[in-house]
């Protein structure tokens, strides 16, 4: 018998193959490039969706040639890569294409090297002057690269030319402005792909599908139905090996600015007139836009003291390394914000986001308002919970719908659910997010990576808040248990407008 491939399994997978091309990677010696980037790119070559010819070259300091740059790369693939060991023809064939460039960021001669290497990889390999520059450096280094990228010419070639810069872009509103100024002195705004890795998650560009591809959830997606939103990125580790770097930044500045920000709009924004980058964009900086400016007052920041994670004990944040034992920074913020347009005005959204709570989850829900009369009152059925649709990111990707059943047999109303689960329905894994940004940068796609005016809506917003936490009195931290959901001030936070965190 034969069996009709399943369009949902495969379909979404197929796509158009990018035009040969030469990916720099700055920074390759560093923890993304062998933990993100490079495991990517070789799981996009097993599936045939890199071109021809297509060529790395790793920019770093250290003192290592081809052949050890080689080696290391295959070994971070056998230990970070979803699809396990790598397979040793492809690995053999896909090696070729790997170079290593020995410089320091500011060093003018390494530039020069690398105008001649990337010429001679274009004659070798067929990569027609196509090249994608990728900053996976400190972002300090990032204006330095890009001025001598300048200076040396390499902004412009014979093909395309796109650079993709990491998160954090900024770390306020003037540092982001003053990036945005120096990227844009050099290259233009549609050379630009500023990554959220979080918008490669399959569960995030689903959001749209979900939405805009569906035609029953649209007619109640606002305000008359709607009584608030929560969207909630916890994580169980600590700052783990990066203590220096989130000292200097804090939750609001890592998760809220970009990974919440992004959600937020996806959830609120209205549906583009067509599907490309422009147009989804327009919609996202709309909302940004709509945000009223957050008070104070409906914030909250906490910071985790020891506790517990996984069963075993473990250390407060300013006993981790790189941490100062005085530190203000938070690790954890709750906040509500309102948008100020006719489909959201009066809706609530919380957002929250810390390290060390219990459980590693992402979440969108959507509370949708009781029922408006409760004809059951005044019976045993007079216990209703309203209706919640979770769209959860990680780690069970999924949806699901809370909605009320009466119990069998008994005079009682009881909540259940219908879940859809990514694995269960398509029976494949889903690509790692890098994968299916590093092949839209490559095929000139945008619609996943963040404008220069979106970034700027999203600081403009925060950095008052930024301003008011520094010029105020210190908090006393640590305020909630590792282990815990958070500060105790979160949970009042949200009764005091008669509702609760959902329990995740
Ligand atoms: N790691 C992640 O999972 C992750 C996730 C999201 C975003 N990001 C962002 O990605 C960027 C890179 O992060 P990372 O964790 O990979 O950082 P990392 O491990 O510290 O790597 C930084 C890289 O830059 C190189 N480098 C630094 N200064 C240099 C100089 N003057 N000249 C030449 N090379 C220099 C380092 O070389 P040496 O090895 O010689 O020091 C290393 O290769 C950051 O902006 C980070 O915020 C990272």
């Amino acid at each position: 018998m034969a069996f009709l491939d399943n369009p949902l399994r495969t379909g979404l997978r197929m796509g158009r193959t990018p035009e040969p091309c030469t990916m720099v990677i700055f920074g390759a010696s560093g923890d993304l490039t062998r933990r993100k980037l490079v495991p990517a790119l070789y799981n996009l070559a097993r599936e045939r969706r890199l071109p021809a010819g297509f060529s790395v070259v790793g920019f770093a300091r250290r003192d290592w040639t081809d052949e050890s740059f080689r080696e290391l790369l295959c070994e971070a693939i056998n230990t970070n890569s979803r699809s396990g060991p790598v397979d040793p023809e492809l690995w053999a064939s896909f090696a070729q294409g790997i170079y290593y460039h020995w410089g320091n960021f500011d060093d003018a001669d390494a530039y020069r090297r690398l105008v001649e290497r990337l010429a001679a990889i274009d004659r070798e390999r067929g990569t027609g002057g196509n090249r994608v520059f990728y900053l996976a450096t400190p972002p300090e280094a990032y204006p330095t690269i890009i001025a001598q990228l300048g200076t040396h010419g390499l902004a412009r070639s014979s093909g395309w030319t796109r650079i993709i810069i990491e998160k954090p872009f900024g770390h306020d509103l003037t540092s982001a402005q003053a990036l945005n100024a120096e990227v844009l002195s050099v290259f233009n705004e549609d050379q630009v792909y500023r990554i959220d890795h979080y918008l490669g998650k399959e569960t995030v560009q689903n959001i749209l599908i979900f939405r805009f591809a569906n035609a029953i959830f649209e007619p109640i997606w606002h305000r008359s139905h709607i009584d608030h939103v929560q969207i909630t990125v916890a994580e169980t580790i600590g700052v783990e090996d990066r203590g220096g770097y989130y000292d200097t930044s804090g939750a609001l500045r890592d998760m809220i600015q970009n990974h919440l920000m992004q959600l937020l709009c996806l959830v609120a924004m209205e549906p583009p007139s067509v599907y490309d980058a422009d147009a989804v964009r327009d919609e996202k900086v709309k909302v940004l836009r709509a945000i009223r400016p957050i008070a104070l007052h409906d914030t909250v920041r906490g910071q985790y003291g020891p506790g517990s994670a996984n069963g075993r004990p473990v250390r407060g944040y300013r006993e981790e390394k790189g941490v100062s034992p005085t530190s203000q920074t938070e690790t954890y913020v709750a906040l509500k914000l309102f948008i100020d347009n006719w489909r959201w005005a009066g809706v609530p959204f919380y957002l929250r986001s810390g390290k060390r709570l219990p459980r590693r989850v992402s979440e969108i829900a959507i509370q949708f308002k009781a029922a408006p009369t409760m004809i059951f009152a005044d019976t045993p059925l007079n216990d209703l919970e309203p209706n919640v649709l979770a769209m959860k990111i990680q780690p069970d990707e999924g949806i699901s719908l809370k909605f009320s059943s009466k119990v069998p047999g008994q005079p009682q109303i009881r909540p259940v659910t219908m879940d859809f689960r990514y694995g269960a329905s398509f029976g494949v894994t889903s690509p790692e997010a890098y994968e299916r940004l590093l092949l839209d940068c490559m095929l000139g796609d945008g619609t996943l990576f963040t404008r220069r005016d979106e970034v700027e809506a999203s600081w403009t917003l925060l950095t008052p808040i930024l301003r008011a936490w520094a010029e105020g009195p210190p908090l006393p931290f640590p305020n909630y248990e590792a282990g815990s959901w958070g500060p105790v001030e979160a949970d009042e936070f949200i009764a005091r407008d008669g509702r609760s965190w959902r329990r995740l």
